[in-house]
Order: structure tokens, then C-alpha cells, then sequence
């Protein structure tokens, strides 16, 4: 196993995530108040940013898990691969699509697509991080915690190889 060597500089503190999520976790709880929610999180990426978005929502939510895949190493390759993991009916509940960061859009272009077909009574996508001088597609988060440049980003659930995911900042990686 390659060891963790590229250097990295802290572009996003702990302390400043643990906020933006307390924020973005307020205004869902408040929106979808009298509501369920079924917070779809994509594998493995969002994971850590879904499970702490979903500890601090005050409203019934049910977790659903979808696996997309478009990057190898630091590169997209511009095919998104899903699996359905574990996501149980949509029709008729009030979805929220958990993504760690929007790049190309690709990803949940195929993954809104898919869902919208399954006739939510609502689908609302809440991304941690947002490249939008990536962006390919016109696709466009309800909830975003924070816009950033394009920098090749790990840490809080963001990998390299695999490598990086269990930082608790966001960091900017040199390649
Ligand atoms: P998109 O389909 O191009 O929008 O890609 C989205 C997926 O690519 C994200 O969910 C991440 O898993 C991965 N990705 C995009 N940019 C980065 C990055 O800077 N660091 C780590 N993963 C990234
Ligand atoms: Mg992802």
C-alpha cells in the first residue's frame, strides 16, 4: 500500500466545517419541518460530511446509499459508475442527495436523472464543496457549505488513491 506522500495545506478547518453544517443542518430542519427526509449519500466521499449533516438534523431522517465513482487518482475520467448500495423506495418522499463536492456535474447529473424518475415528492441536493469553474453540466446544489477554486481537495470523506479520507479538515493536496 502507497503511503500518504503528498504534501497538503489545510485550505478548510475543522472548526470552520463543524459550523458551515451546524448552519446547513438549521436551514434543512427548518425547511422540512413536519417533514421526513430520505438523505441519499453517495459512497465513499460524502459519507463523513452525511453523517454529521444527518446527526444535527432535528427532523425524522431515513439514510439511503448510492456508490458513484468518476475519478481515478486526481483525474475525472469523465464516466460516473453507480450502484445502488442501499436506497429504499423514493416514490413519494422528500429526498436530499448528499455529495461531497461537485465538479463536472457528471455525477449527479446521472444520479438527479435517476432519482427524479423514481417520482420523489421532492429531491433537494446538498453538496459540501463546490468547484463551479469545473462545472460541464448545468447542475446546481440547493445546499452548498463552501465554493472553492479549482484545487485538488481531501480530507473529511475526499480522497487521493484512496488516501486522505479520514482528515478532519479539508486540505489542498499537491500533486
Ligand atoms: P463530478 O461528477 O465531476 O462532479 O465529480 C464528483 C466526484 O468526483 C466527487 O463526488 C468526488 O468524489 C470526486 N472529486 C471531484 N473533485 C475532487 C477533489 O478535488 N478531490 C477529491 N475528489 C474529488
Ligand atoms: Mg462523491
Amino acid at each position: 500500500m502507497a503511503a500518504e506522500k503528498n504534501k497538503y495545506t489545510i485550505l478548510i478547518s475543522k472548526e470552520e466545517i463543524s459550523r458551515r453544517v451546524t448552519v446547513l443542518s438549521e436551514q434543512i430542519s427548518s425547511e422540512y419541518a413536519g417533514k421526513e427526509i430520505l438523505l441519499i449519500c453517495t459512497l465513499k466521499g460524502a459519507v463523513i460530511f452525511a453523517s454529521d449533516l444527518a446527526r444535527s438534523i432535528k427532523v425524522p431522517c431515513e439514510l439511503g446509499f448510492v456508490k458513484a465513482k468518476s475519478y481515478s487518482g486526481d483525474q475525472t475520467t469523465g464516466r460516473v459508475d453507480i450502484s445502488f448500495e442501499d436506497v429504499p423506495d423514493i416514490k413519494g418522499r422528500h429526498i436530499i442527495i448528499a455529495e461531497d463536492i461537485i465538479d463536472t456535474g457528471l455525477t449527479l447529473k446521472k444520479l438527479s436523472e435517476y432519482f427524479l424518475a423514481k417520482e420523489p415528492a421532492s429531491m433537494k441536493i446538498c453538496a459540501l464543496l463546490d468547484k463551479p469553474s469545473r462545472r460541464k453540466v448545468d447542475i446546481k446544489a440547493d445546499y452548498v457549505g463552501f465554493k472553492i477554486e479549482d484545487h485538488f481537495v481531501v480530507g473529511y470523506g475526499l480522497d487521493h488513491n484512496e488516501k486522505y479520507r479520514n482528515l478532519p479538515f479539508i486540505a489542498k493536496l499537491e500533486l
